[in-house]
């Protein structure tokens, strides 16, 4: 590996870069980046950055994983990087199988993205709710400042104004209720119309907003009660980053269905939609469908992943990782700046008492990654997998930052 890095970095890559031809839907830093070894990151100069963000919640391992290598090395050796959803490939049916042991579901239906893991969800609980209540029986319920993707049916569910205006019409029949707001949910939640509610663990893009398990626990009801689907979107949330396998386990719900992307294979796309047998046994084949979903080479690297997360040894030190970045931050707490420290496990949001993307910038001068979240907040994604070094140097880097 150090030789390919070498042989990468102090390339001409930042001399050259021409990004004239890549359609402008993203502002990007000055970087670019050219290979990453566990926390952190390597521009084409050969600077180092720590990254707090692991690509937004993907690189759960860090960079440059060797168990993520040798699967993906294995993959491509098999000459077998796809072989369509026609045929049988064994790495797919192995990580769904995988998934089922670990979790509420009884089958997986495998995508791309979080975006179209929510999609599928929905017409799974549309098609589910469907057979029982007719066609009346179709809407979606989601929560204010949630985020479920950038497609026409989660984005309608996306709690972004700004996002959806453009685009309308979206998919119809979303209502949004407030967190938190017992009234709203009984009156938005009918037997006759709500197909499902969706509901994110901990809010990402919204500002880390982590859902009272109580509230998680009332839509877990009234869902059961109108026999409509509950979906967790735990595409950000999920798959260890609360220092739980699932962000609903230390909520004490069940759902009856949960998306998942961002980390699954590495850094590969991958999506997936964990079911019950109940909502499963109303899909019929031909319901849906995806060219590249369950790849046997991304389903192998996605196994790796997932037995590596699912350790509970792995989680353990995940959650003593939280609790010392808690407390590094909670120090901040107070200073003129940083206002409160909120969050769960390693998905943290800090909340300023000023518009965050000047010291997102200033971080980034100081060679530490962070995001934002909402204005005002600096979201922080480590790597699940980084070094208790490089959480302190990260947290030292960013208590000048945020001074
Ligand atoms: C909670 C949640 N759901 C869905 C998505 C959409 O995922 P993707 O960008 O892979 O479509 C995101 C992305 O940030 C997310 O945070």
């Amino acid at each position: 590996m150090s030789s390919v890095l070498s042989a990468i970095t102090g390339s001409a890559a930042a001399a050259d870069y021409d990004d004239s031809a890549l359609l402008g839907v993203y502002k990007l830093p000055a970087p670019v980046f050219v290979a990453g070894r566990g926390s952190r990151l390597i521009d084409a100069e050969g600077r180092e950055y720590l990254d707090f963000t692991s690509g937004l919640g993907v690189n759960a391992l860090g960079y440059g994983d060797d168990g993520i290598a040798e699967a993906l090395a294995v993959g491509a050796a098999s000459g077998l990087l796809h072989a369509s959803n026609l045929f049988r490939t064994a790495p797919a049916a192995e990580l769904a199988r995988e998934l089922v042991a670990r979790s509420f579901a009884d089958k997986v239906f495998f995508c791309n993205s979080g975006g179209e893991a929510n999609e599928a969800a929905f017409k799974f609980a549309r098609r589910w709710a469907g057979a029982a209540g007719g066609a009346a029986k179709h809407e979606i319920v989601a929560l204010h400042g949630s985020f479920h993707g950038r497609l026409f049916g989660s984005l309608a569910a996306t709690d972004r104004p700004a996002y959806q205006e453009p685009f309308r019409p979206l998919m119809p029949g979303v209502r949004f209720i407030p967190v938190g707001d017992e009234a709203a949910a009984r009156a938005a939640i009918s037997a006759e119309r709500t197909a499902a509610v969706i509901a994110e663990p901990v809010q990402g893009e919204g500002g880390v907003h982590p859902i009272p398990a109580e509230y998680l626990q009332l839509l877990r009801e009234l869902t059961t009660q109108a026999g409509a689907a509950f979906i967790l979107d735990e595409v950000q949330c999920g798959l260890g980053r609360t220092g739980r396998l699932f962000a609903y386990e230390a909520a004490g719900v069940v759902p009856d269905i949960v998306t998942l992307a961002k980390p699954l294979a590495g850094g590969l796309p991958m999506g997936a939609v964990l079911l019950t047998e109940t909502v499963a046994s109303a899909i019929l084949p031909g319901d849906h469908g995806t060219t590249f979903g369950g790849g046997p080479a991304v389903a192998r690297v996605a196994l790796e992943v997932v037995r590596r997360l699912a350790a509970p040894e792995f989680l353990a030190e995940v959650r003593w990782k939280a609790e010392r970045l808690r407390a590094a931050l909670e120090r901040l707490v107070g200073n003129g700046v940083v206002r409160s420290v909120r969050g769960v496990g390693l998905m943290i949001g800090i909340e300023l008492s000023e518009p965050a993307a000047p010291r997102v910038a200033a971080a980034l001068e100081r060679g530490l990654l962070v995001c934002s979240a909402g204005e005002r907040v600096v979201r922080l994604l480590p790597p699940l997998a980084i070094e208790p070094a490089d959480l302190d140097a990260g947290c030292a880097i960013l208590a000048g930052v945020l001074a």
